[in-house]
């Protein structure tokens, strides 16, 4: 019995978000499974390689660029963003000026980066994840409208959102598999 050949795919994902919203502390825990409290901010941008076994025929590898908050206000990220086919845009919850940062990112997004021309030349998939949810728990910012959440994103393009925590390794996992699943849709 032969057995289907196996496909790989290389993705391109970005991520984004105001300084200090939890980029690089997502990405190392979704790839090492750590997490510090300790703040490095990033310069200029970071890389990380995840293999995932998608299905039985199909391996995603999942290059992410953990791009810094400062870069919004420099002029490189048109650079960063090439050929990539999604990206998160992360802001902190317990700081609503971060959210502010949300739209700003998105704009810089749709305005500077496209989808192959194979895949028609649209916008790439955004996932918004709203980050530092465990300190909801303990009482720390407002709590999150889902209904307003959904309609925000509707509005602005976002494919969805979901709130995580980096430091409780609470639905980063999720967060991926469905920007993932958006992107290997479009194969
Ligand atoms: P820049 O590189 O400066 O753009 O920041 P960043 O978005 O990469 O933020 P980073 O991951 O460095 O995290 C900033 C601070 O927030 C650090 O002290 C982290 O420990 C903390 N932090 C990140 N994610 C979480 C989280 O989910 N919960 C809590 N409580 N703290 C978090
Ligand atoms: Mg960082």
């Amino acid at each position: 019995m032969s057995r289907p050949p196996t496909r790989e795919y290389l993705y391109k994902i970005l991520v984004v978000g105001d300084l200090g919203t939890g980029k690089t502390s997502i990405i190392r825990r979704y790839v090492h499974n750590i997490f510090s409290t300790n703040y490095k901010s990033t310069i200029g941008v970071d890389f990380a390689l995840k293999v995932i076994q998608w299905s039985p025929e199909i391996i995603v590898r999942l290059q992410l660029w953990d791009i810094a908050g400062q870069e919004r206000f420099g002029n490189m990220t048109r650079v960063y963003y090439k050929e990539a086919l999604g990206a998160f845009v992360v802001y902190d919850v317990t700081r609503p000026q971060t959210f502010e940062g949300v739209t700003k990112w998105k704009q810089d997004l749709d305005s500077k980066v496209a989808l192959p021309e194979p895949w028609g030349g649209g916008r790439i998939p955004v996932v918004l994840l709203a980050n530092k949810s465990d300190l909801l728990q303990e009482g720390h910012g407002q709590p999150i409208n889902q209904l307003e959440m959904d309609d925000f994103c509707r509005q602005n393009g976002f494919a969805s959102w979901f709130d995580t925590s980096a430091k409780d390794n609470s639905n980063i996992d999720e967060a991926a598999r469905y920007l993932i699943q958006t992107i290997v849709s479009l194969e």
